[in-house]
């Protein structure tokens, strides 16, 4: 028996990086053992901030691809795109009218988004949160795992229900509990910035071994260790974060030592790390292969996510409808 169901979203943005993987896809296939899921990848508000939807069609199916062989299993969740249950954007137009217009354009988010486009701050920009409410509370989660940035958005989706079923006297919407997930943030190659396809900083999953051991070559390390000799403080250094999540203890032991007394350089360290990471990958490019090279294999699990959502969501407007009184 689940605990309940869960609904995560993310916006399509092509093939997924090392970044998304310890952050959220990870995560998404470990709640697949406690909790019915539901994953949603949202076309709609990529649309809010894109400035051409030429490759929208082509990164959906390069994340969903990502998710398949990173471990969700589509017999039990429903994998679907956002725009393929149009019933959302009904909901979202019916949570609306129950939405003071302040705390929408009050939302650090929202304040942050106008900062990133001031050329391009659209009615929909404004709704996104709105928009976000109204995918969590159609399928009638109970739980949504987020990452930290995202918690005023969890927060206004609880206030809307609480809006939404007080003004129509009703229980129909359901209170979403926030799971926080707990990820370290994923430092990019540049050992900077958070990890970011737009920053060029990322790791793909889908990488071949050799490019990604091109990648893990530039990263940059110490920057207070400037010759072999020097010794390193793996602590500073953003190589050591990765060996940490894919190489053995000893390995890491070894890493940590060596590097202190400069018995090991930067070249030796992310040649090791980049095979440890290698290794890891390597079922999953298996698998995406394997899915790749059936060419109806994505579509035919969208189809499908799509059919079992729609069902779900055609339930609740009924019930929406009829606590709004609409004829
Ligand atoms: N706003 C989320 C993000 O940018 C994506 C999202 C859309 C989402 N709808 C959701 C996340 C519903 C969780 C639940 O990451």
């Amino acid at each position: 028996m689940k605990k309940g169901r869960v609904f995560s979203g993310a916006r399509p943005t092509g093939r997924q990086h090392l970044g998304n993987y310890l952050g959220a896809i990870k995560n998404y296939v470990a709640l697949q053992d406690e909790y019915e899921c539901i994953y949603c990848i949202v076309d709609l508000h990529a649309l809010t901030t894109l400035d051409t939807t030429e490759d929208l069609r082509q990164n959906t199916y390069e994340m969903a691809l990502d998710w398949l062989a990173a471990g969700i299993r589509p017999e039990e969740t429903i994998v679907f795109v956002q725009s393929h249950v149009p019933q959302v954007t009904e909901l979202h137009t019916i949570l609306s009218m129950v939405t003071p217009l302040g705390k929408l354009t009050d939302l650090p988010t929202f304040k942050e988004k106008v900062r990133m486009q001031p050329h391009n701050v659209n009615y929909g920009l404004v709704g996104y949160p709105v928009l976000m409410a109204a995918d969590i509370t159609l399928y009638k989660a109970n739980v949504v795992p987020v990452g930290l940035d995202q918690a005023s958005h969890l927060e206004f989706t609880r206030e809307t229900v609480r809006s939404f079923n007080y003004r129509y006297k009703t229980n129909v919407l359901i209170e979403p509990e926030m799971k926080i997930t707990e990820v370290p943030k994923v430092i990019g190659t540049d050992g900077q910035q958070k990890m970011s396809k737009s920053l060029n900083n990322h790791i793909e999953l889908a990488a071949t071994p050799e490019e990604t051991l091109q990648r893990v070559m530039t990263m940059v390390t110490d920057p207070q260790r400037q010759r072999r000799s020097d010794p390193g403080r793996p602590e500073v250094c953003n190589v050591f974060s990765f060996h940490k999540v894919f190489s053995s203890t000893e390995e890491v032991q070894m890493v940590d030592t060596e590097c202190r007394r400069a018995g090991i350089g930067c070249v030796d360290c992310k040649k090791l790390m980049a095979r440890n990471l290698n290794a890891h990958l390597e079922p999953f490019r298996q698998r995406r292969a394997e899915y790749a090279a059936n060419a109806d294999y994505v579509q035919d699990v969208l189809r499908d996510g799509k059919q079992r959502a729609s069902v779900i969501a055609e339930q609740t407007m009924k019930e929406v409808r009829a606590a709004v009184g609409l004829p």
